[in-house]
């Protein structure tokens, strides 16, 4: 917590901050703190048992997709679960801008047969056009500034018939119980960052499904594209419950420790407010856009 960066510095004065204010931020976030998505990601499930992870992984096919990219891969959690799902058939390519995340994701990979890419997904040049049966990415689009360099290498990347899979944040109202727990969150950090949430990380268009229909329609004119809505939950005792939330909220790391000891207090309140069994539930939102090349 408490990563003061020139991203911070610039939304303080009012101004949206510049796309290397945007990357440093990142880069110290994951440095600080790799691997955390997977922590939790991998806690929320639906009520069929799927982690977001799963969701994206569902959609392959053992016979045809054997060429897989995840763009902003991290820690290597979701090419891992492909490798140990699938075999040794596909071949698995992950890039991230992040060195510390990609340091975990070579760990976890060590026995398959992978490529590790550190890089931008805004200049994907050094891999081939028409190249990958699917392309994946799991929460990460929403960070990404600008987006439209991003859907322009992926249409390049997939060959024809290939496929976009990508898991992006919910639309917040649809669910009052993440409303409340985003409202805690951003409650404390405006205190200490009036214009946090006003000016976000990433182009905002991502951030609900319309704005991103748009923006998909616009770079992938021969594609079908569906948006569709899930809901996951995560279930654990107030304390671990609260603790586990705030790091999945990238605001959460900007917070002094004097006020983010305040935010997890109220968070662990919430959650002790609506107890099954001893265990708070958080329950999550989330977008599922599946682009499908027909050319
Ligand atoms: C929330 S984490 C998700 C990591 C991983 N996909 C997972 O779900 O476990 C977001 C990741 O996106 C990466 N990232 C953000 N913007 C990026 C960009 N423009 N190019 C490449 N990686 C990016 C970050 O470094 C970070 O590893």
């Amino acid at each position: 917590m408490n990563i003061i960066s020139d991203w911070t510095r610039q939304a303080k004065l009012g101004k949206q901050p510049s796309k290397v204010a945007l990357q440093k931020h990142l880069n110290e976030v994951h440095h600080k703190n790799p691997g955390f998505t997977e922590l939790i990601a991998s806690n929320c499930k639906d009520k069929y048992g799927n982690t977001s992870y799963d969701l994206l992984l569902n959609l392959l096919d053992k016979e045809k997709n054997l060429n897989i990219l995840d763009i902003a891969c991290g820690s290597g959690y979701l090419l891992n679960l492909c490798y140990k799902r699938f075999g040794a058939n596909f071949n698995l390519t992950g890039i991230d801008m992040s060195n510390s995340e990609l340091e975990l994701a070579r760990k976890k990979l060590i026995h398959t047969n992978y490529k590790l890419h550190l890089g931008m997904a805004q200049d994907l040049s050094f891999l081939e056009d028409n190249s990958f049966d699917a392309i994946l990415c799991h929460w990460a689009l929403t960070l990404m500034d600008p987006i439209i360099p991003v859907f322009k290498n992926i249409n390049s990347l997939l060959k024809n018939r290939g496929f976009f899979a990508a898991i992006i944040d919910g639309d917040i109202s649809t669910v009052p119980e993440y409303q409340k727990v985003h409202n805690i969150i951003y409650k404390y950090v405006q205190k200490e960052h009036p214009n946090y949430g006003f000016i976000e990380l990433g182009d905002i268009r991502v951030r609900n499904s319309k704005g991103l229909k748009k923006l998909a329609l616009k770079t992938f004119p021969d594609s079908d594209i569906t948006i569709t809505k899930h809901i996951l939950y995560f279930s654990d005792y107030p304390k671990s419950l609260a603790r586990e939330v705030a790091r999945f909220f990238y605001a959460s790391f900007v917070l002094s420790v004097k006020e983010h000891n305040k935010m997890i207090k109220e968070l662990e309140k919430y959650f002790s407010s609506k107890l099954n069994k001893g265990q708070g539930c958080y329950i999550m939102p989330v977008n599922f856009i599946c682009i499908k090349k027909n050319k």
